[in-house]
């Protein structure tokens, strides 16, 4: 019998996008494999069995598709975290470092009640900074971050020692 297939073999790899010398991975091509789409959800819920999770959060763009289809499975809400000027109402916001310049993520600013427990989900993690600013949000609403959850790590780019300098539970599908 063929070894059976596993997430990381729905990921397909763009070479110089988006620009020259990157190797993007691209996961458009496991969510629209149904039976990669739900490996990747079964195998991101797996280490959260039986643990209170109040919100699942999720980050622009891609994280929304996975985190909606993780809070759903949950039964339990969904919130995104999205680039600057994007969400209708009172929000908050946190600056980071992109490789050149920075940007700028948001939260509505009632999106979290005081001591809700919420799992931060995206696709891929890469310096971190992007789920860095995510953490700070859901700290300055005073969430209790009980974990983040990826599909892919890169670990050259160092992102998962930096979130676990920010005290954070990381969880990874592969490298
Ligand atoms: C990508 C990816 C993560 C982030 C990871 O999103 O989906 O959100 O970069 O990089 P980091 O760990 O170095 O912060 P991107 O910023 O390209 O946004 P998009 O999904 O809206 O295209
Ligand atoms: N894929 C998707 N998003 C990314 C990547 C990648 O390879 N690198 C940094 N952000």
């Amino acid at each position: 019998m063929p070894p059976s297939r596993q997430v990381k073999d729905y990921i397909r790899t763009i070479v110089d996008f988006p620009h020259e010398g990157i190797f993007f991975r691209d996961v458009t091509t496991l969510f629209s494999d149904p039976r990669g789409f739900r490996m990747a959800i079964d195998q991101m819920l797996h280490p959260y069995a039986g643990e209170r999770i109040d919100k699942v959060v999720g980050l622009e763009a891609r994280g929304f598709i996975l985190g909606g289809a993780i809070a759903h499975q949950l039964s339990v809400g969904f919130v995104p975290i999205r680039k600057k000027g994007k969400l209708p109402g009172p929000t908050i916001s946190q600056d980071y470092k992109l490789e050149y310049g920075e940007a700028v993520v948001e939260i509505h600013d009632d999106a979290i009640r005081p001591g809700e427990k919420v799992l931060i989900v995206d696709d891929l993690l890469a310096t971190g900074g992007t789920c860095a600013a995510a953490i700070k949000l859901i700290e300055r609403l005073k969430g209790d971050i009980v974990s983040c959850a990826f599909v892919v790590d890169l670990p050259d780019l160092g992102g998962r020692k930096v979130l676990e300098a920010m005290g954070m539970d990381v969880h990874t599908l592969c490298t």
